[in-house]
């Protein structure tokens, strides 16, 4: 299944989510608007304004106030993006040329901070000292997760606490909260609350997991990103981490992966050691660990349609090949 499909329950309110991004993102400044612009344009898959908009629907029949919230997730995750494409130099995301390829890192840099700022005008109009707490939160978490990984690269004795502490903050805390934001502004009881953020911790985990596998196995035409990237920049991500200590040729594999040089000038036969090992199969079999966490949350919420959704959406994030 597609995941536009997935999103029905919410579509109409996605619709009104896209309006809302462009009409946001519109600056005076020509230079600021085009980068801004150009990857809301080039699509994405919208999964952090749908979690928050699929939360609320828990507990609400209309929607209408939730899409400023929605609008400033995915905001949020856009400026993080534009940021990431600069520090992993990329040249293409969903599809297309990154800002950072098109407009270079100065633009880069202050057209994630204007998006980013445009995200906080759209969360302070709730009023709420609450709902920025949680997304400040997030949004330093993500830093915290980005460093983490840059001090990690090639370090080949990372072992999977420090994946699982990377990933959990550059990605799986922004998912959780947008479901948790869905939630408090539908005015959940606590627990519910609690579900749904741990619903959204849990697959935001499984998520990551998943694009660390496709760094590896997907079709770039596919996925609309680079493959590959994280072995070439040193990233050590859970494919790695278990050939590291199970390969036959993982001594072999230390030695690439330990130096910036021999790195980058050996990724294929890097590649080739980790796709040989069973790196690729355990990081499935962490995904739906993860999944299946995700899936039990459910049972904490009341049974509304959208509750499949939230279903289908666990079985999505293991199965997606973009
Ligand atoms: C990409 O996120 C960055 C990660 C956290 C893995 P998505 O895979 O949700 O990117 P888009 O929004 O669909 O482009
Ligand atoms: C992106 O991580 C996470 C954030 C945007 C904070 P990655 O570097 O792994 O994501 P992609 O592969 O570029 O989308
Ligand atoms: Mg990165
Ligand atoms: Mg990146």
């Amino acid at each position: 299944m597609q995941h536009k499909q997935m999103f029905n329950p919410v579509a109409r309110e996605l619709e009104m989510v896209e309006g809302n991004l462009k009409q946001n993102i519109n600056s005076g400044v020509d230079v600021l608007n085009q980068a801004s612009m150009h990857l809301i344009k080039a699509g994405g898959k919208r999964l952090r304004p749908a979690f928050v908009l699929l939360a609320a629907r828990f507990f609400m029949d209309s929607l209408e106030e939730i899409i400023p919230m929605a609008t400033a997730l995915e905001l949020t995750h856009l400026a993080t993006l534009v940021h990431d494409d600069v520090i992993d130099n990329s040249t293409l995301r969903r599809g297309t040329y990154t800002v950072k390829h098109q407009w270079g890192n100065r633009v880069s840099i202050n057209a994630g901070n204007y998006i980013f700022a445009r995200a906080l005008a759209l969360s302070a109009s709730y009023n709420r000292k609450d709902i920025l707490e949680v997304l400040a939160d997030a949004s330093m978490r993500i830093c915290e997760g980005e460093i983490y990984q840059m001090m990690s690269s090639y370090n080949v004795n990372v072992g999977l606490k420090n994946y699982l502490r990377r990933i959990e903050r550059k990605t799986a805390l922004l998912i959780s909260v947008s479901c948790k934001l869905g939630a408090m502004l539908g005015n959940a009881p606590q627990e519910q609350v609690r579900a749904l953020e741990l619903y959204g911790y849990y697959l935001g985990m499984a998520f990551q997991v998943t694009d660390d596998i496709l760094d590896f196995v997907a079709d770039e035409e596919v996925l609309g990103k680079p493959t590959g990237s994280d072995v070439k920049q040193g990233v050590i991500t859970l494919p790695a981490i278990y050939a590291l200590h199970h390969s036959p040729y993982k001594i072999e594999l230390k030695r690439l992966l330990a130096s910036p040089i021999i790195c980058a000038e050996n990724s294929d036969q890097i590649l080739e050691i980790i796709l040989d090992s069973d790196g690729i199969e355990y990081a499935y079999f962490i995904t739906e660990h993860f999944a299946r966490k995700a899936r039990k949350q459910l049972d904490y919420l009341p049974d509304r349609p959208v509750k499949e959704t939230l279903y289908e959406i666990a079985d999505f994030i293991s199965a997606r090949d973009y």
